[in-house]
This record gives C-alpha cells, structure tokens and sequence, in this order.
C-alpha cells in the first residue's frame, strides 16, 4: 500500500499537530471499517477514540455510506436561506423526536466550533429581543472547550487556545473547573466531590450583577481537557441558579451527543435540561461535516415576536448541506435498527472494569471513567514540559496498532459505540503493555 504515501508533506499545515515532529515520523490512515483503521503500510489500528469522538456507529457504516451516495446523485447542494430542502425539515424533525421533544428547534451548523457560536450570539440575541439587552456577559469554565470560533475561546477556559488570540470577546467570566485528584481520584461515574462549585455563579452574579449575564455554557462532561466529570448534584445546582437568575443555561454536547454515555444526551443521563444544546461529531458519524444547535421553543419564540422580516441574521452556506443531512437521517435509523445505545449500555460494566484494571500500572495517577468515555491520568516526566509522558504513551500503541488521544498527561479514551467485549481484550492488552513499557 505504500504508493499512497503523499510525495510531499509541506503544504498542509495541520491542525492542532506539532507540524515537524509529525511530518519526521507520519502517522498515516488509509481506510477504515467498523472498529479500526488501516495505516499507508497495511496495518490495522483500533480505534479507541472512534475518531475524534464522532464515529459511535462505527466505520464505513453501510447504510450511512450509502445514503450519503445516494444524496450526491441526488441533490449535491442546496442553500438554506429564503429556500430549502426536504431532507433539512425532515431531519430537524428527527432530531427532536430524538430528543423526547424536550426541545423545539433546530439551527444547522457545519461544526462544534459554529454550534458554539450559534449559542452564543442566539442567546445574546434572545435577551435583546426580549428587551433585556443588558444581558452581554457570557459564562464559560475553566479547562473549558468550546472550539476554535473567537466566542468558543473566549468563553473556552484551556491557556494554549485563547494566549495568541487576544484580545477575546469582553465581559467573559469563568467558572471553576471540577477536577480535583486529591478528592475524586479513581472514580466510577459522577465523582463525590464539588457540587459546590457551582454556587461560584453567586459570587460572578454578585460581582456582575445577573442583569448583565446572557448565558452560562459548559461541557456535561469537559472531554478535550482530560474527561473530568461533573461532581454529583453539580449540574443541578447549576441549573437551579441559572434559573433563579434568568440566565441561559447551554450544554456543549459536542462529544457528550449521541450515545456516548449510554443515553442519547448527557442531559439525559444527568436529568438537566438546559436551555440549548450544541452537538456536532456523532450527528451524522462524523461521515459530513455538521453542527446543531437546539433550542428550546420559548427560545425560537421569541424571536418570532418580533416585527416580520427575517428574525436571526445568523447562517452558514452549509447549514443543512444535503449530504449532512442524508448522513444524519441515516445515522439516527441506524442507532435504532442497530441499536446503537443499548450496545453502549450493555458493554458499560465490561468497559469500566477493564479501563479501572490498569489501576497500579506505571506512571497511573488516576482513573476517571463514565459512560463508554474514560480518563488514565498519567504522572509527568519531572523536567520535561506536561503531556511528554503522555504523547509518547500514543506514539507507542500507534505503533502497536491502537489509537489513543492524550491532552496533556492524560489519556482519553471514546472508542466508537458498537464496541464489543473481544476489541476490549485488546484494546486493555495493548494500552497496559504500552503503559509498562513507559519511560
Ligand atoms: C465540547 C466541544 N465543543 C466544541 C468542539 C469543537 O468542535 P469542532 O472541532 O467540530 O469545531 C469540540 C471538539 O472537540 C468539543 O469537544
């Protein structure tokens, strides 16, 4: 398979990558199917990340694969704005049946970044147009992700991501972030410490004033950060003050979306309902590229109250591309046929026991797990800068044929939903050698 090693490799400048390192020692994919990957030498990789967190029904997904075809054929583009298609309408409709209907509506984006976006001018938009355009102030966390848009980094909370950029968006505050080894260390679903943490939002509301607040938006579950998982009752506590407060309330379900913690949603899972949700990634398995944005029906409202003409100057070329759609349709028949989150769910016990079985390997700090998601904390090489230990632990089980994704010092791992008992033999076997192995 080597003929399909690029000849050059300087033009693409990629993306979060340590460009040289990269291009010294390339890691290339070819193709992919169901559980694993193949690399430009003909190996075979599992996939303990199910991509970058947007793969839950697997690869090369056959029905998925053939509605997007059959899309193409069909109908390659369409714009959204004064017109539209079928396929956008009926799926909005989806989705929210896929929501229980706990929501109303549905704004297509392209990605993560974008549904961040979206939120976040919809919510300032929503105050104005209910005549509290005092509401400015928009609410993240620390350690937060929310993308790479300027509001997603603003309200963002990782150093790296926001340093270069300034200056962000005015009149952010942040939460503290949840994560505390020295309480929580190796813990099973919601860890016990923290909920507390969220009446941090008194003490930004007093200094502010909730007059001034638009909206607070947090990850369910803060993936991209090293999976640190809310504090039992956090989230609860957080709606409760939001809704004293009249602020909205907007979960980034970018990775928590589609199954990944058993449910549908982490809304679901943790019985909170926010105002909006953002999701990306699994919405049509990562196949198109597609964001969403859902709102509940006072929100849509709202902005329908208002003299007639167009109602949210807001939109994409893309929203609601097609294909997007087609893979999108696809992918929610094929969580039902397949059963997608039962799967998940069936495989829960096995999985958390397996990840939680490398506790006292090498270098293993701590141990974070919920849902089919999973955390290996890993202690840094004293003298070198953090997340050392970590890279190489995945340049190792690339190596070895397994995908892992490290942020720091941490290994994350979300491997693609139909996962069964034997790629979690081998996926452990691997990791725990790898880990053995560790400078
Ligand atoms: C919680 C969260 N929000 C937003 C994003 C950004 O999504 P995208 O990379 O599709 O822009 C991500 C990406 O991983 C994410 O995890």
């Amino acid at each position: 398979m080597n003929e399909t090693r690029p000849e050059s490799m300087s033009s693409f400048w990629m993306p979060f990558t340590n460009n040289r390192d990269f291009k010294a020692n390339p890691r290339l994919l070819v193709s992919a199917e169901g559980m694993y990957y193949k690399d430009v030498d003909g190996n075979s990789i599992l996939d303990g990340t199910a991509g970058l967190w947007c793969v839950p029904c697997g690869h090369a997904q056959p029905k998925i694969v053939a509605a997007v075809r059959e899309m193409v054929g069909q109908l390659d583009f369409a714009p959204t704005f004064q017109m539209g298609h079928p396929a956008a309408f009926d799926l909005a409709e989806k989705l929210m049946e896929y929501t229980n209907h706990r929501f109303g509506q549905v704004f297509y984006t392209n990605s993560g970044s974008e549904a961040v976006d979206t939120a976040l001018k919809m919510a300032l938009a929503y105050h104005r147009a209910r005549g509290e355009g005092s509401r400015t102030r928009l609410i993240g966390r620390e350690r937060g992700y929310h993308g790479v848009g300027f509001g997603g980094i603003s309200v963002g909370g990782i150093g790296p991501n926001r340093r270069s950029y300034g200056p962000l968006l005015p009149g952010v505050d942040h939460l503290p972030h949840t994560h505390n080894i020295e309480k929580n260390a190796y813990s099973r679903a919601e860890p016990e410490y923290g909920a507390h943490l969220a009446d941090e939002l008194e003490r930004i509301v007093a200094l502010h004033d909730a007059s001034t607040i638009a909206a607070v938006i947090v990850e369910p579950v803060a993936g991209s950060t090293g999976v640190l998982i809310p504090p039992k009752g956090y989230l609860k506590r957080l709606r409760e003050l939001c809704t004293k407060h009249g602020i909205l309330l907007i979960f980034d379900e970018v990775i928590t979306g589609f199954g990944r913690l058993t449910t549908p949603f982490a809304f679901d899972y943790f019985d909170v309902e926010p105002d909006m949700v953002t999701c990306a990634k699994g919405i049509t398995n990562g196949v198109v590229p597609m964001g969403a944005v859902f709102s509940k029906q006072h929100i849509y409202d709202a902005f329908m109250d208002c003299p007639a003409g167009i109602e949210l100057f807001h939109g994409y070329t893309y929203s609601g591309h097609p294909l997007a759609c087609a893979a999108s349709l696809a992918t929610l028949e094929v969580f039902k046929e397949q059963q997608i989150i039962e799967n998940a769910a069936a495989m829960l016990d096995y999985w958390t026991d397996a990840v939680h079985s490398l506790k006292g390997l090498p270098h293993v700090i701590d141990i974070r797990t919920i849902g089919l998601v999973a955390g290996i904390e890993l202690a840094p090489i004293a003298g070198k800068p953090p997340g050392a230990r970590a890279f190489a632990a995945f340049k190792k089980a690339f190596a070895d044929g397994l995908l892992i994704r490290t942020t720091g010092d941490i290994i994350a791992l979300s491997p693609p939903l139909v996962i069964e008992k034997k790629h979690i033999d081998e996926l452990f076997g691997k990791l725990a050698a790898v880990l053995k192995n560790l400078d």
